[in-house]
């Protein structure tokens, strides 16, 4: 009798174990896609509102083509410095975004004003190698 009811407990423990560990299972199923995200803004640019509005708009309209952490692909890769000596300054980048070139397409009736100078932003700051850290 008493081995039957401490069998059932452990059971019950072990049962609740279970489905602790699924749960666990089915959160981290959930932000599955995370590893493989554009890089989010540290330090002091945490808490950037405008950086992080840049990371959502290149996740959602240019990543597809620039690879999600600018790594590149149908699009130029922005690493390497690469971006910051093709636009020493940022306006030139800006005109470059609103206007397109070939098959880059052209966003200034696509996104505001706000949403490009934030893309910018964060593809100058994050996505364009060590030269642009703490910049
Ligand atoms: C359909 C694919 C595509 C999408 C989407 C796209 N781009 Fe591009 N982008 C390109 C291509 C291709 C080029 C190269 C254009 C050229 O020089 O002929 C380019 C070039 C650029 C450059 C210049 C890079 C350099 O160093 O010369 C910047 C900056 C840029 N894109 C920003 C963006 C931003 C910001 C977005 C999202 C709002 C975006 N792109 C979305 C394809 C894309």
């Amino acid at each position: 009798m008493r081995r039957l009811a401490g069998a059932k407990h452990v059971h019950r423990a072990l049962a609740s174990a279970l489905l602790a560990a699924c749960a666990a299972c089915t959160v981290s199923a959930c932000g599955g896609g995370s590893s493989g995200s554009s890089p989010m803004p540290t330090g002091a640019a945490a808490h950037d509102a405008e950086l992080l509005d840049g990371r959502s708009v290149f996740a959602a309209h240019c990543a597809t083509c620039h690879g999600t952490a600018g790594g590149g692909g149908l699009g130029p890769k922005f690493s390497d410095g690469r971006l910051l000596r093709d636009f020493p300054g940022i306006d030139a980048q800006i005109r470059f975004v609103e206007h397109g070139k070939g098959v880059m397409p052209a966003w200034q009736h696509l996104l505001s004003a706000a949403q490009i100078r934030a893309v910018v932003r964060y593809e100058r700051e994050l996505l364009s190698g060590p030269s642009s850290a703490g910049t």
